[in-house]
């Protein structure tokens, strides 16, 4: 009985493991969409947009050396989860006058998998 206990439990935790994976994988074939203008990981720079390394925790308009909006800096978000949904679902809406060109993406399961790739990336652009 033990043993087809943890049988399960470590079925369990494969399938977890797995569907993570996964997400992450269409997180990146997502990212495809932002890689025009935006860079992430060791030797991301500041393009057309700002580097999006440690995304998660930063405030808007805070990449230095990047030439942000007025719009952009004023707008006085922490980005998380949610305010990333929302601001990527339609950016225009979210911050008006940014001049990030980009007509969004709407689907949930999408945001989701691209937020999990983007939050792979630590400060310094290393996968955390
Ligand atoms: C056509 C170019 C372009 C594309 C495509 C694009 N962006 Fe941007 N993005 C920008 C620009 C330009 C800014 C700066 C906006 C400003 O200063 O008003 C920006 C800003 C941002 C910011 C705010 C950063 C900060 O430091 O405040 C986030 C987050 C962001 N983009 C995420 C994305 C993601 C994720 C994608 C892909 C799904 C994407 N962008 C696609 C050009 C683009």
């Amino acid at each position: 009985m033990k043993l087809l206990t943890s049988a399960i439990l470590i079925a369990t935790i494969l399938a977890a493991a797995s569907a993570q994976a996964q997400d992450i994988a269409a997180g990146e074939r997502s990212w495809n969409k932002c890689r025009a203008c935006h860079q992430i990981g060791e030797t991301a720079k500041n393009g057309v947009g700002p580097h999006l390394n440690g995304l998660f925790g930063r405030h808007t308009g805070e990449v230095e050396g990047y030439s942000y909006s007025a719009a952009n800096k004023a707008a006085n978000l922490t980005w998380d989860e949610a305010i990333f949904a929302e601001y990527i679902k339609d950016p225009k809406a979210k911050i008006p006058g940014t001049k990030m060109v980009f007509a969004g993406i709407k689907n949930e399961k999408e945001i989701a998998d691209l937020t999990a790739f983007l939050k792979q990336f630590g400060k310094d652009g290393k996968k955390l």
